[in-house]
């Protein structure tokens, strides 16, 4: 069931952002926005992220450069994806227009990751250029414990900016302050998950503030420490459901392994 809703809010995602360029607010249905809740920020302050997109510049997901030519973000952000069709801009605030578009070599995701638990909610992007680190474009630390509740970290995106009849059209990237809730915190009565939050996972909660479709696969920050990595929720910024996010000190073996031998 849990499963269920989950594929239906990301399918709902790639349906939404499957060609968003350009999109007029006609159609309500075609969303596109930022961050629930968050500001206007710039790549500079955040220059480990970049956007996935298509070969016609539709952004789908975000994700967090780790190194000179890899890309951490949702395995979701990957299934039934073409290497061809991905390409990923770095070193730009607006996810349309500036920067760099580089092409995608290789890419691969948790063996473990579950579409219907969204467990090892992983994946790599091995790009098919280096990119040297400026101002605009830098490498993001993977964290190597996961932070204790209470803990503010940041999530950034280009997804949406509400969950219902978002038809604003922001470029720019967003941010919003988060607070961590581990796991087991997570799964306990404070919230209203209960038991389908598992260990692979971290959330992070704050009153109407919350990642939203289109930020999946992107970074959930502390400072330059890569900690989460935006995987799902039911619906987005609601009471007592914290964002959730694959826990990265918990995947940062695996990242690093399929780092390395991609
Ligand atoms: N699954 C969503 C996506 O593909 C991410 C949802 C994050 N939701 C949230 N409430 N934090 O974009």
């Amino acid at each position: 069931m849990q499963g269920l809703v989950v594929l239906l809010v990301c399918l709902a995602v790639g349906t939404a952002f499957a060609g968003t360029v350009g999109v007029s607010n006609a159609d309500p249905f075609e969303r596109e926005g930022r961050i629930v809740g968050g500001v206007d920020t710039t790549i500079r302050a955040h220059p480990y992220q970049v956007s996935l997109q298509t070969k016609s510049g539709s952004h789908f997901c975000g994700g967090s450069l780790i190194n000179e030519d890899t890309v951490v973000t949702a395995a979701h952000c990957l299934v039934g994806r073409k290497i061809s069709k991905v390409f990923v801009r770095l070193g730009s605030t607006l996810y349309n227009e500036g920067g760099v578009v580089v092409a995608v070599r290789e890419l691969a995701y948790n063996e473990d990751y579950s579409s219907k638990t969204m467990e090892y909610d992983v994946g790599i992007l091995k790009l098919a250029e280096k990119v040297q680190e400026t101002e605009d474009i830098r490498y993001i630390e993977l964290a190597t414990e996961t932070p204790p509740t209470g803990t503010t970290a940041v999530v950034t995106g280009w997804g949406s900016k509400c969950y219902f009849w978002c038809m604003t059209l922001p470029k720019t990237l967003q941010e919003v302050s988060v607070d961590i809730v581990d796991w087991k915190t997570c799964a306990s009565d404070e919230y209203k998950y209960g038991e389908i939050i598992y260990d692979s996972m971290v959330c992070a909660y704050e009153k109407n503030k919350d990642a939203c479709q289109g930020d999946s696969g992107g970074p959930l920050a502390v400072g330059n420490t890569l900690v989460g990595i935006v995987s799902w929720g039911y619906a987005c910024a609601s009471h007592l459901l914290p964002g959730v996010y694959s826990d990265v000190a918990v995947l940062r073996k695996w990242i690093l392994n399929a780092t390395e031998t991609l």
